[in-house]
């Protein structure tokens, strides 16, 4: 049911997702700004499931991993400790000619400017990606904070007030979502590499010796969750192993995802060794050790970590779910018809339900069946157009299951289910919908 054979543009993409708002510019109305992107009713519905998804996977369903939920702004020494002040940029130049800017490991020649082809470029020079800002009332250089950019730091940088609170025992994880900023020299395709964004990331803090078990462990785990949970095909996926390895990690793995414009990371899966938590112990001051009771020995925790970003993900079911098809609308009582449709799997779909009075003089019995879903669905009521102009709008969005109530409702107590995929549709009494969608969507 994937669109592996109706491959969408991203040009369609875009359109759609703002057309039915799902994402679009960031202050569009300004004319917008580069590598930001907002969500509308429809992708913010979307999003949040994704969130909450893998929020009851990694962490809910776990007894061995704790969340987290720490500020955007810390303590500069965070990311002095960290190594992002010092070394985290892109080497970039400058086009004399044009003035545009590039990174120079995305030039297809690195002596051409990909913009105006001309050769008078700056040599190339590292550009720091933290994006700045001041804390307190004056502006100087003793004020200056950073917006985080990534969640993980103040993971580590929390690990034993977490472990503490919840009497955790190596091996144990700790997770957070929340937003990141990079200022991305240039942000592109879409919402892919933008310049603020969500990441879901898992540090999980084990002990040296078992920490490779641990790490196939999470890779393992991870793919099941793009496989079974989210509906990726073993063609949509592929695992890319890093070439170079920093000198504390043993192992580092990219999860990519084939993207209209080419394979894309979608998560990481490192092996980071002890550095993170030695370089906070070095900047703090504080003694980051684990003493493990067991064994009579202190340790530094060695970490695994998985790190995906929600709006790549976001963007990657967005591309798989997309179709264009001949709705085989003899089902609905009419001649086929194209349609594009949203195939997204119910459990995420933005609304699982949409219910649908057949005369706006059922509206009020219809509405009740709606309104009584709604406590537990996703749902919409839509009562104006035509029955086969209102299945395209839901098929449009990717609502996997539209109600019918029709002027029999109100004599056998029961509506039509109309499925978006097989366009079967069954009658069911009113009092069945619910156990009906818990097995349908939940499962
Ligand atoms: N803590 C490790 C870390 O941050 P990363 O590979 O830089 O590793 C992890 O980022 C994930 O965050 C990526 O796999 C991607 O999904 C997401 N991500 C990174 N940069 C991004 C950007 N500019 N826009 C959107 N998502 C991004």
């Amino acid at each position: 049911m994937s669109n592996n054979t109706s491959p969408v543009s991203m040009e369609k993409l875009v359109s759609l997702c703002k057309r039915r708002g799902f994402i679009f510019q960031s202050s569009e109305i300004y004319g917008g700004i580069q590598g930001f992107w907002d969500y509308g009713p429809y992708g913010t519905a979307l999003r949040k499931a994704i969130e909450q998804l893998w929020w009851s996977y990694t962490v809910e369903a776990r007894s061995n991993v704790e969340g987290l939920d720490s500020t955007v702004i810390c303590h500069p020494k965070v990311w002095k400790a960290s190594g992002h002040l010092d070394k985290f940029g892109d080497m970039m130049t400058d086009c004399r000619e044009c003035k545009s800017r590039h990174r120079v490991d995305q030039m297809e020649d690195p002596e051409t400017c990909p913009n105006c082809e001309s050769k008078d470029l700056t040599e190339p020079r590292e550009f720091n990606l933290m994006m700045k800002t001041f804390v307190g009332p004056v502006f100087d250089e003793d004020h200056v904070a950073y917006l985080r950019a990534e969640t993980c730091q103040p993971i580590f940088v929390d690990f034993h007030q977490v472990r503490i609170a919840a009497r955790q025992k190596l091996p144990f994880g700790i997770a957070q979502i929340g937003k990141a900023f990079r200022n991305e020299i240039n942000p592109r395709n879409f919402t892919f590499r933008s310049r603020e964004f969500t990441q879901m990331e898992m540090e999980f803090f084990c002990f040296e010796e078992d920490s490779m078990t641990w790490y196939d462990y999470w890779k393992n785990e991870r793919l099941n969750y793009y496989y079974d949970i989210l509906g990726f095909t073993k063609e949509q996926l592929r695992t890319h192993d890093h070439d170079t390895l920093a000198h504390y990690a043993k192992a580092a793995v990219d999860i990519e995802f084939k993207f209209p414009f080419g394979w894309g990371e979608l998560e990481g899966i490192h092996h980071r060794g002890t550095w993170d938590m030695s370089q906070h112990q070095e900047h703090s001051g504080e003694n980051l050790e684990y003493f493990d009771q067991e064994n009579k020995r202190k340790v530094i925790p060695t970490v695994v970590e998985t790190s995906v970003g929600l709006d790549r993900t976001v963007l990657a079911l967005l591309c798989n779910a997309y179709d264009e098809d001949m709705a085989d609308t003899q089902k609905e009582g009419k001649a086929q018809e194209a349609r594009v449709v949203f195939r997204f799997p119910a459990i995420v779909a933005p609304v699982q339900i949409a219910v649908l009075p057949l005369s706006k003089k059922l509206s009020t019995s219809a509405e009740k069946v709606c309104n009584d879903l709604r406590k537990y669905f996703r749902c919409e009521f839509d009562v104006t157009g035509s029955i086969g102009k209102r299945y395209r709008r839901q098929d449009e969005i990717g609502t996997p299951y539209c109600v019918t109530f029709d002027f029999d409702s109100l004599d056998d107590n029961a509506v039509t289910i109309r499925d978006r995929d097989t366009m079967e549709q069954v009658r069911i009494s009113i009092d069945e919908l619910r156990s009906y969608f818990d097995k349908k969507i939940i499962g």
